[in-house]
């Protein structure tokens, strides 16, 4: 039996149709919205997209799941491009600490941070890490996540790296979320390898790396290059064992020191860089020139207290596509892309529009599955959100509650308020 559905009457229905790309400078102002829209959907497949009147005259047959979101923007469902989804624990305490000054490195070099974390997530059994990951997703897929990545880095060692790989792949398996993993083995050099970097990214090249390329665990693989983590080398040496394997590639770069991220991405034409509070000019025209989207992190400085936001505005002008992400992880318990949009526009000078364009398409581009997602095209995944509001400017503007009133995966309804 076909599965129908159609989704009728938005208010304003933000299609973001265009290139099936990365977009920039001007194009991420644009959305393509249509006002008194409408979406059919066949077998999970988007199948047709217009006005209401005509799409239920070519598609009002029975059988069809019909959501009215009169009143209401329909969007894509948000991709977020940058999490650290698995681990044990929790850090609310730190929020003390950073209040009275410690930075988040120095917190990190104290053996708290990453590897506290790292203590707890050794400590905790498989079925704990799903449990979990598991209630984290629903409450991202209640604000309008339907695609995440999600990333190892609390194992360090082999054992538990491939469990939390392994909890993604379950979590995939059994959530409506996409989920797309990443192997972060090199998030901090973990206590067994002090003083020994070097030998640990032999380790994990010579040790990590094979093993979950043979049992297929993530498909991109990420560093953490920042001045007392791992240099641009040791960076370059993971990432072109990983691209040698067939992986693809991200990096965490330039997030609290000017290190050569921005560079290194560029020169390996990595998928994505990350965070970019402190990248050079060069890095950037350089990124741009190689197509490498470059995912801003809001809330991460907002977590850390650093008040060190990337400078959203000066990406986008020189031509760097801009993805946003949450960056969920033990420091930054941040689960909503719409909390995110917010940040970004109020802290990172970036426009409603541009950031909405950040939140779907362009964070489905740092997946590599910008022909998938990230817009409402016929052809693409039957993936939308329903938020409670009459305009998309409404998104950034009403911040601190769920505006969603309806998700919805591959045509089906996964989540509603009720
Ligand atoms: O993206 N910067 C490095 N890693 C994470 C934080 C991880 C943690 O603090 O547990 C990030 O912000
Ligand atoms: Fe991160």
């Amino acid at each position: 039996m076909t599965d129908r559905m159609l989704v009728l009457n938005a208010a304003e229905l933000v299609t973001l149709r265009g290139p099936e790309r990365a977009r920039t400078k001007a194009e991420m102002s644009q959305l393509a919205s249509i006002k008194d829209g409408a979406v059919a959907i066949q077998d999970g497949t988007i199948v047709d997209v217009g006005k209401s009147r005509s799409i239920l005259k070519e598609h009002g047959s029975r059988g069809t799941t019909k959501i009215d979101a009169s009143g209401k923007v329909v969007m894509p469902g948000f991709v977020d491009p940058h999490t650290h989804l698995v681990f044990a624990g929790s850090r609310e305490f730190e929020i003390g600490l950073k209040a009275k000054g410690k930075t988040y490195m120095q917190i990190l070099q104290e053996g708290g941070g990453i590897f506290r974390t790292v203590r707890d997530t050794r400590a905790a059994s498989a079925d704990e890490l799903y449990r979990e990951g598991s209630r984290r997703l629903k409450s991202m897929l209640s604000h309008g996540s339907t695609t995440v990545e999600a990333k190892s880095g609390y194992g360090l060692d082999k054992e538990v790296e491939l469990r939390m790989l392994e909890t993604v792949r379950m979590l995939d398996r059994d959530s409506p979320v996409t989920l797309v993993p990443t192997y972060l083995g090199a998030h901090a050099v973990p206590p067994e390898y002090k003083d020994k970097a070097d030998d640990y990214v032999d380790f994990i090249v010579n040790e990590v790396l094979p093993e979950i390329s043979k049992r297929q665990l993530a498909e991109f693989c990420d560093v953490f290059c920042e001045k007392g983590v791992f240099s641009v080398d040791q960076s370059r040496r993971v990432l072109l064992a990983a691209k040698s394997l067939g992986m693809k590639l991200k990096l965490h770069a330039d997030e609290l020191q000017r290190t050569g991220g921005a560079e290194l991405a560029a020169e390996l034409r990595v998928t994505s860089a990350d965070h970019l509070a402190h990248p050079s000019d060069d890095g950037l025209v350089a990124m741009a020139s190689k197509d490498v989207v470059g995912v801003l992190l809001p809330a991460t400085p907002y977590a850390s207290m650093s008040g060190d936001y990337a400078d959203g505005r000066r990406l986008i002008d020189v031509g760097v596509p801009v993805a946003l992400g949450t960056d969920f992880n033990p420091n930054c318990w941040n689960e909503s892309m719409q909390f995110t949009i917010s940040l970004a526009c109020f802290k990172m000078r970036m426009t409603p529009e541009e950031a909405i364009t950040a939140a779907t398409m362009n964070a489905a581009a740092a997946l590599g599955i910008e022909r998938k997602v990230g817009s409402i095209e016929q052809g693409k995944r039957g993936d939308l959100i329903v938020l409670d509001v009459p305009s998309h400017e409404h998104v950034p503007y009403r911040f601190g509650t769920n505006l969603c009133s309806t998700v919805v995966k591959e045509g089906r309804i996964v989540w509603s308020r009720t």
